[in-house]
């Protein structure tokens, strides 16, 4: 078996989401994972304090960075990958089903470019492998959540995404366009018939009834027997009619329509208009039944 990889992880309480530092401990090579932009809605301002403590970890271990990868198009913050690209020069990665999203989002939006951009390095398929010094990271495409999730496999580390959250919180949401809870179970199982030893890391947490520390590694073995959602004997009909009951209950993600237009776009933003300035969009319509 090869050798583990090194591990950091960096918790943004404002998003709850960990973005990971993962290296190769024999030739300091290193991939970034979920790099969150300090976005602040209210004003339009955005920081990279966040982003430079990546930076600044890769750097205090003397890391170079080879890859910047993304588990999916994210719909709760805005990624900070075209920043790290810049410092760095490393790729950006994705799972090759981001067009499926950029197609879905493009009408949306009006932004037809969303289709046409290159916008990411690489565009990763199901079972490909990747280069991590002696390292290798194996992409497996766990759909459900959005149509185009991945997880990143390094020797004994899963980096799940959003397709599972901490055994007692559960699972994510299957509601947003292209997402679907029969084909989430399905991701699920894949992960859980990995080695039960396997350590399985987070993209979120939000704490969890009776737990009041944010927390974000677990193993296989700990979510088939104590995930609240998807534990062993719970069946595919019985989980799909579970998420899609409380899915109907949840609101838009605050960040939803900001991110997606920019996430699906490898985290750059819309071009500048004539002023120089960037904008966001937000489409309006009224509610079903409401008059204008
Ligand atoms: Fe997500």
């Amino acid at each position: 078996m090869s050798a583990s990889p090194q591990i950091a992880a960096f918790f943004d309480e404002a998003t709850h989401t960990v973005s990971y530092l993962v290296w190769d401990a024999a030739t300091a090579e290193a991939a970034i994972i979920d790099p969150v932009l300090d976005y602040d809605h209210r004003s339009g301002e955005a920081g990279t304090a966040s982003a430079d403590a990546l930076l600044g970890a890769a750097a205090s271990h003397g890391l170079k960075l080879r890859w910047i990868l993304e588990t999916h198009a994210h719909a709760d913050h805005l990624s900070a990958a075209p920043y790290l690209r810049e410092r760095s020069g490393a790729p950006i990665a994705v799972g090759e089903h981001i067009r499926e999203v950029q197609r879905l989002f493009a009408p949306v939006f009006n932004m037809p470019e969303l289709t046409r951009d290159q916008a990411f390095d690489r565009l990763l398929a199901e079972g490909e492998t990747l280069t991590l010094g002696e390292l290798c990271i194996e992409v497996l495409h766990t759909p459900g959540h959005t149509p185009a999730c991945v997880s990143y496999r390094i020797a004994d580390a899963v980096f799940v995404g959003d397709t599972l959250f901490m055994p007692d919180y559960g699972t994510a949401r299957a509601d947003f366009p292209g997402g679907d809870a029969a084909t989430l179970f399905r991701s699920i199982r894949k992960l859980l018939t990995l080695p039960p030893a396997t350590r399985l890391f987070m993209c979120h947490d939000y704490k969890a009834p009776g737990r009041e520390h944010y927390a974000w590694e677990t193993t296989v073995a700990a979510q088939r027997k104590s995930n609240v959602h998807v534990h062993e004997g719970v069946d595919e009909a019985s989980f799909v009619a579970m998420r899609e009951q409380r899915d109907a209950t949840l609101a838009a993600p605050a960040l939803l329509l900001p991110s997606i237009q920019v996430n699906a776009r490898a985290g750059q933003w819309p071009g500048p208009e004539d002023n120089g300035v960037h904008y966001l969009k937000i489409p309006l319509r009224m509610k079903p039944g409401a008059q204008a």
